[in-house]
């Protein structure tokens, strides 16, 4: 499948975020990443389920809802419901990570499990059967325009190389720190979704620049 750029909201004006998201989705976007931090996992608060649910009503583009939340079990019902069509849970946060993804899927939702960057790809032995998709942090969760965690496209290469020793059909999302100078390396290493924020809503074209992204992962992907 080709790579698809998922914008970021984190980096939209949430004065105007229908605003923003017409214009992603009016230059091609396939896919809105949306940030949900509980200001307990993650040292920032951002939005609930009510936002999402108010997301939903203004685009048709399917919703990646990212949760950087403590307890992820005690919410999970809430994102179902308010309209995501990616959901994933970070393992850190996890007790019945078998439960939560099982639950995801019986809802016709895409079921993923995200990494940080100090969590090692082979935590996801046992469960890649269970995900859909796995979002590996290049950055740490929190806040958008970090720099890039260098080390994180090895990997998405030892990821990669897991998925293949299973058969199995895992889609690989990298999150935190991509731009147009490393996205092209994103999805040569292996990676078929990528979440910008900064480099798509914190510039002064973003409807250009999430083109520019896009055109790059693509031309990378051949
Ligand atoms: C960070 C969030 C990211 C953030 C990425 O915790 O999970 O999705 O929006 O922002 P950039 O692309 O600016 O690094
Ligand atoms: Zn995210």
């Amino acid at each position: 499948m080709k790579p698809r750029i998922a914008p970021s909201i984190l980096a939209a004006d949430f004065a105007n975020l229908e605003r923003d998201i017409t214009l992603v989705e009016r230059a091609g976007a396939q896919l809105l990443h949306v940030d949900v931090m509980d200001g307990h996992f993650v040292p920032n608060l951002t939005i609930g389920p009510p936002v999402v649910r108010a997301v939903r009503r203004v685009t048709s583009l399917p919703l990646d809802v990212h949760l950087m939340v403590s307890d992820p079990e005690a919410m999970i019902d809430d994102f179902l419901d308010a309209g995501a069509d990616y959901l994933s849970v970070h393992y850190e946060a996890s007790r019945h990570l078998d439960l939560m993804l099982t639950k995801i899927r019986s809802r016709g939702v895409r079921a993923g499990v995200v990494l940080n960057p100090h969590t090692p790809v082979g935590v996801l032995d046992e469960i890649l059967r269970k995900s859909d998709f796995v979002l590996l942090m290049s950055v740490n969760p929190g806040f958008g325009g970090q720099e890039f965690i260098s080390t994180s496209f090895e990997k998405v290469r030892k990821l990669r190389d897991l998925i293949r020793s299973q058969d199995i059909q895992v889609e690989i999302e990298i999150d935190g720190g991509i731009d147009l100078s490393n996205v092209a390396d994103a999805v040569q290493a292996g990676v078929d979704i990528v979440v910008a924020g900064t480099a798509v809503f914190g510039t002064k074209d973003p409807a250009v620049s999430f083109r520019q992204m896009q055109d790059t992962a693509s031309r990378a992907a051949i």
